[in-house]
C-alpha cells in the first residue's frame, strides 16, 4: 500500500495568506496542515509516500524533507499547472505502479486516522472506497448519490446536490483508477475531476464502496475552515507549560506554551497553543487561539484566532477575534495626532473595523 499527497493547487479561496505562503504549510495548533496527512498515513503504516506539488514552488520539499523525521519515504512529483484531481492520479502513475493506494488531499483533515478506512477497502475488495461526510453546503464538494447504502453516482459541485454528504478528500483505489483517469475529459473548467473518474468506475461497472466519516473531517479551503480546524485540534490539547509563567499570571483550561517562551501579567484562557520565544505581557489570550514562535502579544486581547510567526501586536484597545494573521504581521496603536488608522495592506487582505 502506498500513499499519495497533494500539496500544489492554487489556495485562491485563503489569499492573501497563501500569496506568499503554501496553503498546505499554514500552521493548525502551530503545525502545518500538511503533518497532519503525513501522520494519519504513518500511523497507518504506510511507508512509501508521494506529494505532489506546484512544479514552480519548492517550499513544500524544503519544510517537509525527506520524511527521515517519519521513518518513511518521500518522494515528490511536480504538476505542472492544477490541472485537477484526477490529472495528480495520472501523473503519479510511475510511483504508484500497480499498488493499491490511499489518495489524501493535503488541505483535508480528520481525527481518528485513516487505518478504519484502509480496513475496509481491503476486506470489501473494492476498486474504490470513498469517505463521505454530511456537509452544511454540499455544492463545494464532489457529492455521492446514494441508494440503499449503495453509491450509484458522483457529481462534482452539482448545482442540485443529489444527497447532504460530501465526498471527503481521502480516497483509496486499486489499479483500476488509472483506467478511469486515463479516459475521462477535461470539465468544463479545464480540470481532470475526480468525481468524473469515479462516475466512469460506476459506469464501468467497477465496485465502490464507502465509510461515512462520523467524527469530525475538515476541508481548510476557507479561512473560517482553518478557524474551526484549529478549534477542534485545540479542544484535543494537553496542559504543557514549558515557557516562563510570571506569579502575577492566570492560566484556566488546557494551555501549551512552548520552550523559551514568557508569559507576564497575563490571562491565559485554554484550550491555547503559544509557540517558542513567544512574549505575552498584560494580555488576555482566550479559548481556541494559536499563537506561533517569536511573537509578541503586548496589552492587547485576542481569542479563536491564528496568529503566524514572528508577528507584533501591542495596545490594540479591541479584542481580537475570529481572525488570522500571517507571518511578520504588525497591529500597533498609532502614537501622536492625527488620530488616524494606518494601513499598510497586501491584495486582498482583509481589515474589519468596528
Ligand atoms: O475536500 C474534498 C473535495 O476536494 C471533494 O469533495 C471534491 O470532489 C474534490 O474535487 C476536491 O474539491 P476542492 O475544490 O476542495 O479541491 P481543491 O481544488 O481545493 O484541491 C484539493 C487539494 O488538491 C488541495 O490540496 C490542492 C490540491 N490540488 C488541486 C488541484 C486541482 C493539486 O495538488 N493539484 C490540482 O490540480
Amino acid at each position: 500500500m502506498k500513499a499519495l499527497i497533494t500539496s500544489g493547487g492554487r489556495g485562491t479561496r485563503l489569499r492573501p495568506i497563501t500569496h506568499t505562503q503554501n496553503k498546505h504549510l499554514i500552521p493548525v495548533a502551530n503545525k502545518p496542515i500538511l503533518h497532519y496527512a503525513i501522520e494519519a498515513i504513518v500511523e497507518a503504516g504506510i511507508t512509501d509516500i508521494g506529494i505532489v506539488i506546484s512544479a514552480d514552488n519548492a517550499d513544500v520539499p524544503r519544510a517537509i524533507g525527506n520524511g527521515e523525521k517519519w521513518g518513511v519515504n518521500i518522494r515528490y512529483i511536480p504538476q505542472e499547472a492544477p490541472l485537477g484531481l484526477a490529472h495528480v492520479i495520472k501523473i503519479s502513475q510511475d510511483f504508484i505502479r500497480d499498488d493499491p493506494f490511499i489518495f489524501y488531499l493535503g488541505d483535508n483533515m480528520v481525527i481518528g486516522g485513516v487505518k478504519r478506512f484502509i480496513d475496509r477497502f481491503q476486506a470489501e475488495k473494492s476498486n474504490c472506497h470513498l469517505t463521505i461526510s454530511k456537509v452544511k453546503e454540499p455544492s463545494r464538494f464532489g457529492v455521492p448519490d446514494l441508494k440503499n447504502h449503495h453509491i450509484i453516482g458522483v457529481e462534482e459541485k452539482p448545482e442540485k446536490p443529489k444527497s447532504e454528504f460530501a465526498v471527503a478528500g481521502i480516497y483509496l483505489y486499486d489499479h483500476t483508477i488509472f483506467e478511469a483517469v486515463n479516459a475521462i475529459q477535461p470539465s468544463a473548467r479545464g480540470e481532470l475531476e475526480i468525481s468524473d473518474a469515479h462516475q466512469y468506475l460506476l459506469d464501468k461497472g467497477y465496485r465502490i464502496t464507502y465509510s461515512e466519516i462520523t467524527g469530525w473531517w475538515k476541508d481548510t479551503g476557507k479561512p473560517e475552515d482553518l478557524l474551526e480546524a484549529n478549534r477542534l485540534v485545540l479542544s484535543t490539547l494537553q496542559n504543557d507549560l514549558q515557557g516562563e509563567i510570571d506569579q502575577q499570571s492566570q492560566l484556566a483550561g488546557d494551555v501549551v506554551i512552548g520552550k523559551g517562551s514568557t508569559i507576564r501579567e497575563s490571562h491565559i484562557r485554554g484550550p491555547v497553543i503559544i509557540g517558542e520565544n513567544t512574549k505575552i505581557e498584560n494580555s488576555y489570550i482566550g479559548p481556541y487561539t494559536s499563537i506561533h514562535n517569536e511573537t509578541i502579544v503586548r496589552n492587547s486581547e485576542i481569542e479563536f484566532s491564528i496568529v503566524m510567526e514572528n508577528c507584533r501586536i501591542e495596545n490594540v484597545g479591541i479584542r481580537i477575534e475570529s481572525s488570522i494573521l500571517g507571518s511578520n504581521v504588525e497591529i500597533i496603536k498609532a502614537k501622536g495626532i492625527p488620530k488616524t488608522h494606518r494601513f499598510i495592506l497586501g491584495t486582498q487582505s482583509l481589515v474589519e473595523l468596528f
